[in-house]
């Protein structure tokens, strides 16, 4: 019997309805050659020489495959925070081991919970795994509303987001607060605690994740090597997870996802590490100074704790965003609602604070 296929060539493959209302990521604008790139977090120094080597070192080996349990990371992960290694999962950027935690947890039906606004990652990675997203406003502090996300959580929530500190108002929980929070969840629901700007934080009130995972079965802490360790380009970032969840990321993960150009980046990040966080306390000093300058100048100024700043400026977004770019620095405007600027060079950030001090004599 001949077999009919229905459709035409020119209605072209069908794809999930599901992903019509998915909005694409919106990566900080490129700089040109002249700007000062402070639109992606990113960290501004260049990589170390023993990084650099090591990297260069696995770029003779492209021919092959990388390790694809990236055991020697893996273990350097483990032995650094003091976890068994079997509770350690990497991924291509922790984007995608937060990708792999909910495609382990949330389908069809299920909900995911996040603070709103925070890292735009988190409703699209919910609906392309078919899940729900339930955003829950900040509080007017610009900080996570964590009561207001209990009362969010339904029979069908799977998975609760809490970026700490959050991305893009810099806003950190303290321990208190957060053991409340996390002693509230029902234990079936796993709690992600993103920890991208983790070494960034000063403020002593703000609890590491590490330790709140251990005696936790249902949190996971999510750390990346882009930011404070400066290997964004090389795409490397890690769960630190109990079991089951840790085994469910290695087998929802992109198999050979993380090259090995970035495991042997990130083993050497590691080894290099007094220097790298030397950096990390110079951009925090540059935190220190912008953010007393936009309070000089008259802005309410989150205490970020984090390697970006942000000002809620609603309808003047843009073109503050169109101000700050004439002026040569490029920013993250989120139209509408405010611009998060990362602490860049310090060239980079003077013409920002300059063009803040012109803006807010304007306002
Ligand atoms: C809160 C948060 N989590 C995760 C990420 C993802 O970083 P990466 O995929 O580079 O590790 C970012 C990057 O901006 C972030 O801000």
């Amino acid at each position: 019997m001949e077999t009919t296929v229905s459709g035409t060539a020119a209605q072209g493959p069908r794809l999930r309805p599901s992903l019509d209302g998915i909005p694409t990521y919106k990566p900080g604008k490129p700089a040109g050659a002249d700007a000062y790139k402070l639109s992606s977090n990113e960290n501004p120094y260049p990589p170390l020489p023993g990084v650099l080597e090591s990297a260069v070192a696995a770029a003779g080996s492209f021919n092959r495959y990388p390790d694809m349990a990236a055991t020697a990371l893996t273990e350097e992960l483990a032995r650094r925070f003091g976890v068994p290694a079997e509770h350690v999962a990497t991924g291509t950027g922790s984007v995608s081991v937060a990708q792999s935690l909910v495609l382990s947890t949330a389908g069809p039906g299920d909900e995911v919970i996040f603070a709103w606004r925070s890292f735009e990652a988190y409703p699209i990675i919910t609906q392309v795994a078919g899940a729900t997203p339930v955003p829950v406003p900040l509080t007017a502090a610009e900080e996570h509303d964590l009561d207001a996300m209990l009362a969010a959580i339904t029979e069908r929530t799977r998975l609760i987001f809490v970026c700490n500190p959050n991305n893009p108002t810099g806003a950190a929980i303290h321990r208190e607060e957060l053991l409340r929070f996390l002693d509230a969840v029902p234990g079936d629901i796993l709690v992600v605690l993103d920890e991208a700007y983790r070494e960034f934080i000063r403020d002593e009130r703000v609890p590491d994740g590490i330790e709140l995972y251990r005696d936790r079965p249902n949190v996971c802490v999510l750390r990346t090597f882009s930011k404070a360790y400066g290997l964004a380009g090389l795409r490397v970032g890690f769960a630190i997870a109990h079991e089951p969840v840790a085994t469910a990321l290695r087998k929802t993960a992109v198999p050979f996802g993380v090259s090995q150009l970035a495991q042997d980046a990130a083993v050497a990040s590691l080894r290099a590490e007094d220097a790298l966080l030397e950096r990390v306390e110079s951009l925090v000093e540059e935190r220190t100074r912008v953010t007393a300058a936009l309070t000089g100048q008259g802005w309410t100024v989150v205490d970020s704790q984090a390697n970006f700043v942000w000002l809620r400026l609603g309808e003047r977004t843009l073109d503050f965003a169109a101000a700050c770019g004439a002026a040569g620095v490029v920013v993250r405007p989120f139209p509408g609602e405010g611009v998060r600027v990362s602490i860049g060079e310090v060239a980079g950030n003077d013409i920002f604070l300059a063009t803040a001090e012109a803006f807010r004599k304007e306002l």
